[in-house]
C-alpha cells in the first residue's frame, strides 16, 4: 500500500521520500526491483523512479512537509497491534518537529488523537479504500477521499494532494475517518457472508443459482452488484483482521456487533464446509489425491495472507488421508506437505479430484472429466462433473452427478 500510494502520488507530479526500516526492500527498490505481484505497479514505479529518494534512515524526512504512515496494523489475539504505527510516529517526531503526519494505515478510532498526544504533531487521517490486484487504479480513481482532522491548513494540504483524482472529498473528524474505514470493510465483508448464506440455501433447491440471484439483486441500486460473489469466503490482509479488530474494540466499549460477529463466524465456516464436501467426494470416488487450484487470497495477486485457499489446504492436510497437490499462477512460496505444480494441467493430471479455491481467470477453461468443486463459481455449473457452490442441480442431472449426492 505504501508503494502504491507513493507511486500514484509521484505519477501525479509529487517528489517522494520513501522510508522503510527493511534495508533489503530499499536496496531492491533502488535497483528497480519489486518483489510483489501487483498489476501496473512495476511500470508506474519505473516511469517515476527519478522522483523517488529511498532510504531506511528517518533523517531523510527532516524537510518533508507531509509524512504518510503506511505500516501494517495486524490483529493479534483478536486485537489491533499499533506498534508499527507508534514506532513510525515517534521516529517522525524525532526527525521533523514540523511534520504533519497522515495516517493511511487502518487504525481503530482514537489512534490519530493518541498519536497527536504522544508526538505533539498535527495528525490527519486519510484511510485508503483500494483493493489488491487493482490497487493502482483504485488509488488514482477512488470513489471518495476521506480526510479527517481538525487542523484546517493540514486538511487543505492533503485535499490539494488528492485533487487530481477528481473524487468527492469528505472532510471530517479523525474519529469519523477511522470509523468510515472499518464500517466500509465490515460492510463489504458482511455482504460476502450474506451471499454465502444464500448460496448454502440455493444448493438445497434444485433449479436455484446464487449467481443469478445475486445478479438480479445487484440491479437494485440500494443493494449494488459488488461483493455479492459467493465462494470460499473472504481472505486477505484486510477483511479478516479488520472485522476482528473492530469487533474486539467494540466489545471493550461494551457494544456487541452481532452482525459483524456473525460475518466472521460464517466466513470461518466456509473452509469447514468445502473441506467436508471435498472429503465426501473423495470418499465416494475413492480418490487418493486432491488438487487445489489457486492459493492466493484472490486472483491477480501473489498474496497468501489469510488466504481461504491456504486454510483449506491446511484443513485437508490435517485430515491426513489424501495427497494434496497445489497450483497457483502467481504464488511462489513453498507450501509444506503439498506437491506444488507449475501448471494447472500437471496439477489436474496428478489429482483425483479438484477444488477451485481462487478465482484466477485461467481456471475458467480447465478441461477435465474428474470431479471438480468450483468453490469460486467460475465454471459452467451444468457440467456433470462439477459441483458449484450455490447451485442447486436440477433433478434430471441426478444420474450424472452421483458422486456428490
Ligand atoms: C479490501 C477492500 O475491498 C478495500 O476497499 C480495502 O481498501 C482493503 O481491503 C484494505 O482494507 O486495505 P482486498 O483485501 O485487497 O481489499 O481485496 P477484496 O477484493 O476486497 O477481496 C477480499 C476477499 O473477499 C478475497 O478473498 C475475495 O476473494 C473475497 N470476495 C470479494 C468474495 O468472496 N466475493 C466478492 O464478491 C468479493
Amino acid at each position: 500500500m505504501g508503494l502504491v500510494t507513493a507511486v500514484s502520488l509521484a505519477d501525479a507530479g509529487n517528489e517522494i521520500v520513501g522510508i522503510d526500516t527493511d534495508q533489503n526492500k530499499i536496496n531492491d527498490l533502488s535497483n528497480g526491483i519489486i518483489r510483489m505481484y501487483e498489476p501496473k505497479l512495476n511500470e508506474l514505479f519505473l516511469k517515476n523512479k527519478s522522483k523517488f529518494t529511498l532510504s531506511s534512515d528517518y533523517k531523510m524526512i527532516n524537510e518533508v512537509d507531509l509524512i504518510y504512515i503506511i505500516v501494517p496494523t495486524p490483529t493479534i489475539n483478536n486485537k489491533i497491534d499499533l506498534g508499527y504505527a507508534i514506532d513510525a510516529s515517534e521516529n517522525i517526531q524525532k526527525n521533523n518537529k514540523n511534520a504533519v503526519i497522515v495516517i493511511k494505515s487502518t487504525v481503530i478510532p482514537g489512534t490519530a488523537r493518541m498519536i497527536h498526544k504522544k508526538t505533539g504533531l498535527v495528525v490527519i487521517s486519510n484511510p485508503e479504500f483500494t483493493k489488491e490486484g487493482e490497487a493502482i487504479n483504485d488509488t488514482i480513481h477512488p470513489d471518495r477521499i476521506v480526510i479527517g482532522g481538525s487542523d484546517k491548513k493540514a486538511i487543505d494540504r492533503v485535499e490539494k494532494l488528492w485533487k487530481f483524482t477528481n473524487a468527492p472529498i469528505i472532510r471530517t473528524s479523525n474519529e469519523n475517518a477511522e470509523m468510515i474505514k472499518y464500517a466500509s470493510n465490515a460492510f463489504l465483508a458482511a455482504k460476502i457472508s450474506f451471499i454465502n448464506n444464500i448460496a448454502d440455501l440455493c444448493e438445497k433447491i434444485p433449479g436455484s443459482d446464487v449467481d443469478v440471484v445475486a445478479k438480479a439483486m445487484g440491479y437494485d441500486k440500494r443493494i449494488a452488484p459488488y461483493f455479492l460473489k459467493a465462494g470460499l469466503g473472504y481472505g486477505g490482509s484486510c477483511f479478516p483482521k479488520d472485522t476482528k479488530a473492530i469487533n474486539s474494540y467494540a466489545n471493550e466499549l461494551g457494544v456487541h456487533l452481532d452482525m459483524i460477529e456473525a460475518t466472521i463466524k460464517s466466513n470461518e465456516a466456509r473452509i469447514e464446509k468445502v473441506a467436508k464436501l471435498a472429503i465426501e467426494i473423495a470418499r465416494i470416488s475413492k480418490a487418493k489425491s486432491i488438487g487445489i487450484l489457486g492459493i492466493a487470497f484472490k486472483n491477480n495477486t501473489d498474496d497468501t495472507r489469510e488466504s481461504q485457499a491456504l486454510k483449506l489446504v491446511q484443513k485437508l492436510k490435517d485430515n491426513g488421508n489424501y495427497n494434496i497437490n497445489v497450483y497457483d499462477p502467481a504464488v511462489k512460496i513453498m507450501i509444506k506437505g503439498t506437491r506444488q505444480f507449475s501448471s494447472k494441467e500437471e496439477c489436474i493430471k496428478n489429482s483425483d479430484i479438484i477444488v477451485i479455491a481462487t478465482e484466477w481467470e485461467e481456471f475458467k477453461n480447465i478441461k477435465t472429466s474428474k470431479p471438480v468443486i468450483d468453490a469460486r463459481r467460475i465454471l459452467d455449473p451444468m457440467l456433470s462433473n462439477v459441483f458449484s457452490i450455490g447451485f442447486g442441480k436440477a433433478k434430471d442431472n441426478e444420474q450424472k452427478t452421483k458422486w456428490f449426492q
